[in-house]
């Protein structure tokens, strides 16, 4: 008898341990896109259906797997065992199992339904604070109307105050989803979706596109930073503000800003009134940029005014062959617009 060497299954236990925990580090209970921990009304609401369907799976699933052990042991096959009774045609046991999976939708449906109606119709109480958010490709508007303020991909809002938010697609069909306030909602061209909000607590919350929108759909992520009104107070006021004046290599930068094409697209108030790209106008308060991709520094902003198709594919801002100098102005300029 040949031995089998201890080698290949030991190879094979490490390979699938390495899975397991690759798989398991991306499993937090509490992490910025966590679907189990909801941090507003509308969140809460969902999980809570979220909840009793889980339940219900939960017991029926070891209900069913309990009997089917119990007669798997209790029917298996013995020495001298006759074939058991045949129960084809069983008037009972087809009418029970045809009613049982009506009635586990039934109890879903109720509380399902309950929460469709909650979170669809409501009518948006007078405090409201609305924000129109467009889903371009690929980068998140964000429009306070009665604020007079424009961001892009980071969204700021108030604790404890009803927020409206009004989707509309400019371009294609996108998802707004941002799992721990509640959604996920599709931003449809010709339309306009709405959900209505309360955020509880001072946070940042991450999201997400999550309708397949093109080439860089997966690059299509922002930020919810939710807080104190005092401090949301503070944060309109400095958005409200005029650009600040550009010094130094800064200053340089704006130049080139306003002679390339960059004003075709770009808003920066007092500057250039562009309506295809982000309004730049206080880029530099943005902690990312890219649509969550990475961090507003000069280095990773001048990379990115190089070659922006390279960067992210299919970027609808082009290469406009700008030299190395040129695109560290520029990024300083633009970094500096606080
Ligand atoms: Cu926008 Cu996917």
């Amino acid at each position: 008898m040949k031995t089998v060497p201890a080698w290949p299954a030991a190879v094979g236990a490490l390979v699938v341990a390495l899975l397991v925990v690759a798989l398991l580090g991306g499993c937090v209970w509490d992490g910025p896109m966590s679907t189990v921990v909801a941090r507003s009304d509308l969140a809460r609401s969902t999980l809570s259906v979220y909840g009793i369907i889980t339940w219900a799976s939960a017991i029926i699933g070891t209900l069913v797997f309990v009997a089917l052990g119990w007669i798997l042991f209790r029917f298996r096959e013995r020495p001298g065992g006759r074939l058991p009774r045949q129960i084809h045609g069983h008037a009972l046991l087809e009418i029970a199992w045809t009613i049982a999976p009506a009635l586990v939708l039934l109890i879903i449906a109720i509380p399902t339904i309950q929460v469709i109606f909650r979170t669809q119709g409501a009518a948006a109480p007078a405090s409201a604070l609305t924000v129109t958010v467009r889903g371009w490709q690929w980068w998140w508007e964000f429009r306070y109307p009665s604020l007079d303020v424009v961001t892009a991909n980071e969204l700021h809002l108030p604790t404890g105050r009803p927020i409206v938010l009004d989707l509309e697609g400019p371009d294609v069909i996108h998802s707004f989803w941002v799992p721990q306030l509640g959604g996920k909602r599709d931003v449809v061209p010709g339309r306009v979706n709405r959900i209505t909000l309360t955020p509880d607590r001072p946070g940042e919350y991450w999201g997400q596109c999550a309708e397949f929108c093109g080439a860089s759909h997966a690059n299509m992520q922002l930020r919810v930073i939710v807080e104190e009104p005092a401090a949301f107070d503070r944060w309109v006021a400095a958005q409200k503000a005029p650009a600040p004046e550009p010094e130094g290599d800064a200053a340089a930068g704006r130049d080139l800003f306003t002679r390339h094409a960059c004003v075709g697209c770009h808003t920066i108030r007092g500057v250039a009134a562009g309506a295809l790209g982000p309004d730049l106008t206080h880029f530099g308060s943005r902690a990312l940029f890219g649509a969550g991709l990475w961090t507003t520094t000069p280095e990773n902003v001048a990379a990115w005014i190089k070659d922006p198709p390279a960067l992210k594919p299919g970027s609808r801002m082009p290469n406009l062959g700008l030299n190395d100098a040129d695109a560290k102005s520029l990024a300083l300029y633009l970094t500096s617009l606080k």
